[in-house]
């Protein structure tokens, strides 16, 4: 009996609910209900496009000014000097320091290009690249720099006295940027022109890892035997030469036999020359492995672009202290007699001092001063057969990559006590020059 009543009311429900609907959506509220879904959908499409699909796009200015409070050295001539280096550094950080804070972000990066004399200073060429919506003009973002770099002038205790009215902004496209670029060596960069990230990779290429990005080892090169494949790696030093090991010509140092590739795949490669001429060092000893360099020279000059290009050579006086990190790649095997890999691969490395290295239960004084050692005491990550030749690297402070050693031997492969050797570059300026002409 208790449920009576609802029993009674049942059929009048949907009665009731179907006046109800009818009233609800009158032509008035329907099309009230329409405009204001169709709004709530524009507003957040206006601002997912705002925030995610509004695409940035880089702007390049190329920035020259006078610097008062310094004087010009003669080493400054010389782009890989100390004095170069550490001054330009010096500029850099302080543009960044500039710029990070004030431009909400905006700023990427900053290059010195060249210093120059000037009667009560030097002069400074530099390029500057910012990021902001594709939608705003280089003109106006011009203006926006100034006005950040003159208030900062004004107000902020800077290690440079920047003469104000030396300073002039021109912006530059993205090609003349890259030309601008390109007159320096071990630059690294992506396909849209931005830095690639330092390279942290802990794991022959042994225990390393695949290059993800196309551009991330350009200087990096293939040397193939016709009819038999990739045989060694190599190192673009300039538009025409190579730098590679003394041992990979042992069987064959006919230039019309090889082929180079670039890319980071040795099929399809990106780019692929013939070679005119190979020059192996007059006193390399294949027992012993002393000197185990060599040079290649291109049959055509390569075109630098973000994926070729050359990598610095180190000045001699540089020194590596042990310990230092050091990244070593290749289309080597990865493990001992293995294939050769299709796909680049990169390893990270510590440099080791001769010392250790020669110790009797590492190589027993096979150390000569033309060498280096890298890798790990305990194993685990190195090079391997088919990395010959290849590049060892290092980045300075301005993240510019220096060839500090070419894959050279080790007793197999990652086994602990028994790290990489390399041909120790720094020890080879001058016979490079001698060759080549610089
Ligand atoms: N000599 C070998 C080659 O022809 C590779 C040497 C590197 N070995 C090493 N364990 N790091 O490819």
């Amino acid at each position: 009996m208790m449920y009576a009543p609802l029993e009674f009311s049942e059929p009048e429900y949907p009665r009731v609910e179907y006046q109800r609907r009818q009233q609800f959506w009158d032509p008035i509220r329907l099309a009230l209900f329409t405009l204001a879904i169709a709004a709530i959908i524009g507003i957040a499409i206006g601002i997912v496009t705002h925030f995610v699909v509004e695409d940035d796009k880089s702007f390049y200015y190329l920035a020259s000014f006078k610097v008062t409070n310094i004087k010009y050295k003669e080493q400054y001539a010389m782009k890989t000097s100390r004095a170069f280096t550490e001054r330009s550094h010096q500029i850099e950080r302080m543009m960044s320091k500039i710029f990070r804070r004030s431009a909400e972000g905006r700023f990427i990066k900053s290059h010195v290009i060249k210093l120059s004399p000037d009667e009560n200073g030097v002069n400074i060429l530099m390029v500057l690249m910012f990021r902001y919506p594709s939608t705003d003009s280089a003109e106006r973002i011009k203006k926006r720099i100034e006005k950040i770099l003159y208030q900062n002038l004004k107000t902020k205790n800077l290690p440079l006295t920047i003469n104000k009215p030396s300073f002039r902004l021109t912006p530059i496209d993205s090609k003349k940027m890259r030309n601008l670029l390109n007159s320096r060596c071990g630059i690294r960069m992506t396909s849209s022109n931005m830095p690639i990230p330092p390279s942290s990779s802990t794991e022959r290429i042994v225990n390393g890892r695949e290059t993800a990005i196309d551009g991330e080892w350009p200087w990096q090169a293939s040397l193939q035997l016709v009819g038999s494949g990739h045989q060694c790696g190599a190192s673009l030093i300039s538009n025409t030469w190579l730098l590679t090991a003394a041992h990979c010509f042992r069987k064959n140092k006919d230039p019309n036999q090889w082929i180079v590739t670039f890319g980071i795949t040795i099929t399809p490669p990106e780019v692929k020359r013939n070679v005119r001429k190979i020059i192996v060092h007059e006193n390399y000893h294949r027992d012993t492995n002393e000197n185990d360099i060599a040079l290649a020279q291109l049959a055509t000059g390569v075109e630098f672009s973000n994926i070729v290009q050359r990598v610095c050579l180190p000045d001699s006086s540089i020194k590596l202290p042990p310990k230092t990190s050091v990244f070593v790649t290749g289309f080597g095997s990865i493990v001992d007699d293995g294939p050769t890999q299709n796909k680049l691969r990169q390893a990270r490395v510590e440099t080791i001092s001769t010392d250790v290295c020669n110790r009797k239960d590492v190589y027993d004084g096979m150390i000569t001063p033309g060498m280096l050692c890298a890798g790990f005491m305990d194993g685990k990550v190195d090079a391997c057969k088919g990395d010959s030749g290849g590049p060892l690297v290092y980045p300075d402070n301005r993240d510019i990559w220096y060839l500090v050693g070419i894959v050279s031997w080790g007793q197999s492969c990652a086994l602990p006590n028994k790290p990489g050797v390399y041909t120790r570059v720094t020890k080879y300026r001058d016979w490079i020059a001698s060759k080549t002409g610089f």
